[in-house]
């Protein structure tokens, strides 16, 4: 008897040192694997001032009388929103000064114009949220910005490139120099984070709280991302044939690198990001077939080959409404 005891003994001791021994390689094995892409590669903090594209919309007129927009304290600022307060601090939202989703600074002249565009259908949830929050954001940052809403009207697969293309063209039509494309589910959480765009396109949703704040791949371009019209332009726009969710981003990516256009990012600490809860929307199971198609063909479908009827222009208090079919 003493002798089976013994053997049991032995055998529980090797289960459970076993069992440990794979969890710890497990957990030392997540740590080297995603140690890397928390402090993904940067601009230095130092060198953004002299990145920054400062450029401002034709149409704005200067006042000789007014001192130029601070914009160097932002970029110093460590404030920071928690992600769990961001969506819920907008009960006393002001419109001041907001008109057709556009803000002019009224005590200086403003250092930048910036087109924020958002593709959209069906998230009534999210925009009451995103609006009153990112103008707070906004305004505070002392830009000159308007937020355009480019809504698919039809009942046909969620096209996000052919919308971003169609948002942009309104856009560089009011003479916007900079535009960020912006999920309408993401909230930026820290201060520092400057809207505007520097001399290559940057990927400023870097660290997300649903991902654990890591950059999940090097070439993600998704969430936001400010791009100069110009360079928009020239690697004309998006693709127009991604239907349904995904692809049209790392399409998108491969534009940008093969016009020679390196993606930057700002640091993690100044790119952290909120994301709002939504079903996720049904993938396009043909994005890497159109994707590699589009490599291989180096397809020229873009901005300048974009389709579209549209239902009607809305000139509301927070944001310029297009409403469009595909
Ligand atoms: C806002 O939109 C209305 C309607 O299109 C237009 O008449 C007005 O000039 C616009 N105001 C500004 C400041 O853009």
């Amino acid at each position: 008897m003493p002798k089976c005891s013994l053997k049991n003994r032995l055998l529980q001791l090797r289960l459970s040192t076993c069992v440990t021994t794979v969890l710890c390689l497990v957990a030392i094995i997540n740590f080297f694997s995603f140690y890397g892409k928390y402090n993904y590669s940067h601009i230095n903090p130092q060198d953004i001032p002299n990145q920054l594209y400062k450029e401002i919309a034709s149409n704005i007129v200067l006042k000789k009388s007014k001192p130029d927009c601070e914009f160097e304290n932002i970029l110093k600022s460590t404030k920071t929103t928690d992600s769990w307060d961001a969506p819920k601090k907008n009960e006393n939202f002001k419109a001041n000064n907001i008109v057709n989703g556009s803000y002019v600074p009224e005590e200086c002249n403003p250092m930048f114009s910036v087109a924020v565009i958002v593709t959209y259908r069906n998230r009534q949830k999210h925009l009451d949220v995103f609006l009153p929050y990112m103008h707070n954001f906004l305004r505070k940052q002392q830009l000159h910005y308007k937020i355009y809403l480019i809504e698919q009207e039809d009942k046909k697969p969620w096209n996000k490139g052919l919308l971003y293309n169609i948002g942009a063209k309104r856009a560089i039509a009011e003479k916007f120099p900079c535009l960020i494309l912006h999920d309408v589910d993401l909230l930026p959480l820290d201060e520092s984070n400057l809207y505007a765009c520097l001399n290559n396109p940057r990927h400023m949703s870097a660290s997300i709280d649903k991902f654990r704040y890591v950059l999940t791949y090097d070439y993600l371009v998704g969430g936001v991302l400010a791009i100069t019209a110009d360079q928009f332009v020239k690697v004309n726009g998006f693709s127009n044939r991604f239907e349904g969710w995904g692809g049209e981003d790392d399409d998108f990516y491969e534009r940008l690198s093969a016009h020679g256009f390196n993606v930057v990012r700002f640091p993690p600490r100044m790119s952290r990001y909120t994301m709002l809860v939504h079903p996720q929307e049904p993938k396009n199971s043909r994005r890497h077939q159109i994707m590699a198609e589009n490599l291989h063909t180096k397809s020229h479908d873009g901005y300048d080959s974009v389709h579209y009827q549209t239902v009607d222009e809305r000139q509301q208090k927070l944001f310029t409404q297009l409403r469009v079919k595909l």
